[in-house]
């Protein structure tokens, strides 16, 4: 028998909008093959030797003067810096920036995987409830008060406040205000979780925490997993300039001089030639067609009771069923009608979220978003 190469397990009969995963047909693997060559054409040795701890002076020129453009924040070099992804960057965010005991609070519901990070750490999580319009920024200040008087201090929240995993919801743009505010006075660290941001299907994404808020008060996020490609493991986040220089400066980056170098140098050879753009060009029209796919058979094919909300970007749908249904328990049962789903508890800390599920529509073509919603639906009507 041979050993696993990847982490999904596609099961024959059952279409599983469960795994967040992007269509294998939809990765850039002519860009990727003809990057490859041409980094080692350019760089030459450099490709192959240990990098510069930040990661390499083009990329970070290029992620700069795209950030300039794009959010209007104009941000130094120093305040950026290539990661090999969110879950590491969020990862090494952690481990510099708190102390065992410490709060640290997270958005709820939120990516459950984050949440096996942050539970990699000794630290104590406190959830921050979440409605239609993203964080409750009334509840984080109640929330804030009470630890206060309690003679604690939250130093970090985590959150996605664009298109996030799972509900798909972006923060109101009156609440990024508000929590950047907040944050502000109350010395908190916004972690931004921003993977979904070039995933735009409704126009451009709203404006980041990073740049709305005075330098300090956030650590954006981003990554190319879902933008070119998860197994390339690159991302970079933009943080105040002290974080950054404690990040690249930590013994992890000086002994492996930066992280995936070689990577680092396709992708910027990816991003000048001008495949980057055209790379989300090419996926906000495929999963803008598979979303409204999705949302049209889920109109047509569900029972009374069922709500949703379109979202504008990234890759999830989150449904909220009748109250008594358990979607935990109807997981097995919709299996063996040949749909599979995330049920919604795994996104929670507590035991909210039991009526509530998530369907990714971006591993699927259009025809098959719509049978699995047809067996979606099949499966609420008939189940006991
Ligand atoms: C919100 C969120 N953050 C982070 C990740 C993982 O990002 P990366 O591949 O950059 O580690 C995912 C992947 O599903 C995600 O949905």
């Amino acid at each position: 028998m041979s050993l696993p190469i990847l982490q999904i397990v596609r099961r024959p009969g059952i279409i599983d909008l469960g795994w967040g995963h992007p269509d294998p047909e939809l990765l850039p693997s002519v860009a990727l093959k003809r990057a490859t060559a041409q980094a080692l054409d350019y760089f030459g040795a450099q490709a192959l030797q240990y990098g510069f701890p930040a990661g390499p002076g083009p990329l970070i020129e290029w992620l700069t003067g795209r950030i300039n453009e794009r959010e209007g924040r104009a941000t130094s070099s120093d305040e950026i810096m290539i990661t090999a992804g969110n879950s590491f960057a969020l990862d090494q965010v952690l481990t510099h920036c708190t102390l065992p005991g410490d709060t640290v609070l997270i958005a709820s519901p939120t990516y459950h995987l984050a949440v096996r990070i942050l539970q990699d750490h000794p630290v104590s999580l406190v959830p921050v409830p979440t409605d239609q319009g993203g964080l409750r920024i009334d509840v984080l200040g109640t929330i804030l008060s009470n630890l206060r008087a309690k003679g604690h201090r939250a130093k970090v929240l985590y959150t996605i406040p664009t298109y996030d995993n799972p509900t798909g919801v972006c923060l109101e743009d009156e609440r990024r205000r508000q929590l950047v505010q907040l944050a502000t006075v109350e010395e908190l660290l916004i972690i931004e979780d921003d993977v979904y941001r070039d995933l735009a299907y409704n126009g451009p994404a709203p404006p980041s925490l990073w740049s709305i808020a005075p330098p300090g008060v956030v650590a954006r996020l981003g990554s190319f997993s879902k933008s070119l490609a998860p197994g390339l493991r690159l991302g970079w986040l933009t943080a105040g300039r002290s974080l950054v220089s404690k990040l690249a400066h930590s013994g992890l980056l000086d002994s492996g001089g930066g992280i995936n170098h070689f990577t680092a140098l396709v992708v910027t050879i990816v991003c000048q030639s001008g495949d980057y753009d055209a790379q989300i060009k090419h996926l906000c029209s495929a999963y803008r067609e598979r979303r409204d796919s999705l949302l049209h058979a889920l109109e047509s094919h569900l029972p009374e009771g069922c709500s949703w909300k379109a979202p504008a970007g990234g890759f999830f749908v989150w449904l909220e069923l009748p109250s008594k249904t358990n979607t935990a328990i109807l997981r097995s049962y919709a299996e063996s009608q040949g749909v599979g789903f995330m049920p919604g508890n795994i996104f929670h800390l507590d035991d909210r979220g039991k009526n509530c599920l998530r369907l990714a529509f971006t591993l699927y073509g259009p025809a098959e978003l719509e049978e699995a919603a047809r067996r979606l639906g099949m499966a609420l009507r008939n189940f006991r």
